[in-house]
């Protein structure tokens, strides 16, 4: 879908005039984008003051001296787990329900934020005594649960930091991103429930904790969950229910600086190696909690807010966990799949919790658009009053059916752009206030600068396309890659740096076109980033988990557009000389399979491997990826000028005809 030609949509009849009931809402809006426009940092200062506790006010705003290192209310304290529990119980909201949770299964818990406050006290409790401190890093690798949730700000809570490792990722992944941040306690499950069966998690953590090397790992934490068997390491392992039952109730929060890390999120680049992008307190929160209240227009008193993303990417930490807790908000928290046991159990959920703000994917749209309308329209999905789409662009096909079918055609819906590193929505249109062009994401938030630049650093004419650049600092930023600071300063400022601007300007690695509003339409990565399904992933880690391979010689990977998952993970694979005569295409091919699903995990596993002969490459040896997208997307091939063998495409080409599959 990155692809989407705009030029075919900006029709007038697809516009859809601001919805009536937002009038309130356009109101603040608008107030909001002056006030932002008149003094940005005024306009901060005071929203951070508003939405947040701070044990110690903050004198300044912001420090960009040291750019590209910000420092947002730098001596400023506070404590984001009382921000996100204690304050609301403190004001009286203590019976409001924080989370209603549903397990795979069907059995359920709902628990109100005096739980939850009482549930963190105690799990913080429970690190201290297992010697985690400030600064500390703990894994976390979890079921869609409470328990994550709870890990999440009980880790918070004391000052510790937190690399959240998503489920889905193999043994290999966990211990890489165990050992690039020295994490002391891993907090994991025996297992949780996916796809209809008990699907295990602690023997990745085992497994990764077995591998050859020396690690900082002191204790295994584990929730029981899945009820599923598992081996265990005496004096390592504790389970979670055991260890918290003989801990104080009573936990009082300290404050820290603003700028204490909170914690760092594994996220793929254009190398072989996961970045670490570090996140910070006062300026996190402060932006969080601002989306999650104005994008999403909410009424923590009335609303029950569901974001359908698990807690292992960006989009769970910022809207799962940390801005709709702030922000008291009531929200559903969903363990399965979405189609179990039956394939309307996400719109029975709507139904059963009379959800009114629903924040997902394109991808789940569109494999619900498959499926045909019959299902969504047996459930009574009237109680949804705002819509949100997140990962990547949305296709207006999928915009409209969303908004038709599942908005029962009058819900806004908030197209919402941005990513690991903004920490935070960035680009979005707001309920009400904009006319909503499907397709689009529509306008910088208030207080949010966002210029699209072609590659000498000119802002592009309106109707013209480039390089969405963020051309001023925000408080939730990425305050830099975790031990990394140079890979930091290349990745994202040099391109737009101090050369083309007295300040750099931060690249995000999409490209964008400005419509002759003013919109913006994001086209997708102008980089080696795949987006699949909405999750990010690079073309140099899979290559490097394929070469890893005994009969790998050489590898290029690309991701094709694909209509469910926006795009697909295709490889091109040259295998050892000596071992083409040993497999055929199809048995080698599987094993790759397999191969990167247990060096990275499932969503990794390319969707089809071409095993060929040569790979197209320029005179100074770089692949021509562009080539082999032409091929994997069933185009035909494009400009080989540049090509040092020209015959190489041909052969290619002539080659898959056989070993398709
Ligand atoms: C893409 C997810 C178009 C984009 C929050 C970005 C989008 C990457 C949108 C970040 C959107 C995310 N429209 N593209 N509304 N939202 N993207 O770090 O390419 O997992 O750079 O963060 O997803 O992915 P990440």
């Amino acid at each position: 879908m990155s692809t989407t030609s705009i030029d075919s949509l900006q029709h007038e009849e697809r516009r859809f005039p601001p919805s009536e009931e937002f009038a309130a809402n356009a109101v603040a809006s608008s107030g909001l984008y002056d006030e932002a426009r008149a003094d940005r940092l005024a306009f901060w200062a005071k929203q951070s003051r508003e939405l947040l506790h701070w044990h110690k006010d903050f004198t300044q705003t912001l420090d960009w001296s040291n750019a590209p290192f910000a420092k947002w209310f730098a001596d400023g304290e506070l404590n984001v787990a009382y921000n996100c529990l204690d304050r609301h119980v403190l004001a009286g909201n203590g019976d409001r329900i924080a989370i209603l949770w549903e397990g795979e299964p069907g059995d359920s818990r709902s628990i109100s934020y005096a739980e939850l406050t009482a549930e963190v006290k105690r799990a913080a409790n429970l690190l201290t005594k297992l010697g985690i401190g400030k600064g500390d890093r703990v894994a976390i690798y979890l079921p869609m649960i409470p328990e994550a949730v709870v890990a999440m700000l009980a880790v918070a809570r004391i000052g510790a930091v937190h690399s959240v490792i998503f489920g889905g990722f193999s043994a290999e992944s966990i211990r890489s991103r165990v050992d690039d941040a020295s994490a002391k306690l891993v907090i994991t499950a025996d297992g949780g429930w996916r796809k209809g069966k008990v699907s295990a998690l602690k023997p990745a953590v085992d497994a990764a904790l077995a591998k050859e090397g020396t690690h900082t790992v002191e204790n295994v934490l584990v929730v029981k969950r899945g009820e599923n068997d598992v081996d265990w390491v005496e004096g390592r392992d504790l389970w979670w229910h055991e260890a918290i039952a003989d801990v104080d109730a009573e936990h009082e929060a300290e404050a820290f600086e603003a700028e204490h890390p909170l914690f760092i999120l594994y996220t793929s680049g254009t190398t072989g190696k996961p970045k670490g992008i570090l996140h910070t307190s006062g300026g996190y929160l402060t932006q969080t909690a601002f989306t999650h209240k104005n994008v999403f227009d909410l009424h923590p008193e009335t609303d029950v807010y569901w974001c359908s993303a698990d807690v292992g990417w960006i989009t769970g930490h910022s809207y799962v966990v940390y801005g709709p807790l702030a922000n008291g908000a009531t929200q559903v928290l969903y363990e399965g799949t979405p189609d179990l046991p039956h394939p309307g159990r996400w719109w029975e959920i709507i139904q059963k919790y009379g959800v009114s703000i629903f924040y997902t994917a394109p991808t789940a749209i569109r494999s619900f658009m498959k499926l045909g309308r019959e299902i969504p329209d047996a459930f009574d999905l009237t109680s949804l009053r705002v819509l949100g789409s997140v990962g990547e662009p949305i296709n207006p096909e999928a915009w409209v059916w969303y908004r038709e079918v599942i908005g029962g055609g009058k819900t806004p819906i908030v197209d919402t752009w941005w990513q690991t590193e903004t920490g935070a929505i960035m680009v979005s249109a707001l309920p009400g206030v904009t006319i909503a062009k499907p397709g689009s994401a529509q306008v910088a938030l208030p207080g949010i600068s966002i210029d699209v630049l072609d590659e000498a650093g000119n802002a592009v004419p309106v109707g013209g396309g480039g390089l969405l650049v963020v051309s001023e600092p925000w408080p939730s930023m990425l305050r830099g890659i975790w031990g990394d600071p140079e890979r930091f300063k290349e990745t994202y400022w040099e391109k737009f740096g101090t050369a083309l601007f007295e300040k750099p300007k931060y690249f995000a690695g999409d490209g964008a076109r400005l419509d002759e509003d003013g919109d913006i339409w994001l086209l997708g990565r102008v980089d080696d980033v795949m987006n699949v399904s909405g999750h990010r992933l690079s073309t140099a880690e899979i290559e490097s988990a394929l070469v890893s391979h005994p009969i790998v010689a050489e590898s290029a990977v690309v991701g094709a557009a694909d209509e469910t998952t926006g795009q697909a993970v295709v490889a091109f694979v040259i295998l050892r000389s000596d071992q083409s005569e040993m497999q055929t295409a199809d048995e080698a091919s599987a094993l790759l399979r397999t191969h990167v699903s247990d060096q990275i995990g499932a969503i990794a596993r390319p969707r089809q491997i071409f095993i060929v002969a040569e790979l197209p490459k320029t005179r100074s040896g770089k692949i021509m990826r562009r080539l082999l997208q032409d091929v994997a997307e069933g185009r035909a091939i494009g400009d080989t000028t540049t090509l040092a063998d020209t015959s190489v495409m041909q052969i290619i080409s002539g080659q898959l005809g056989s070993t398709n599959g």
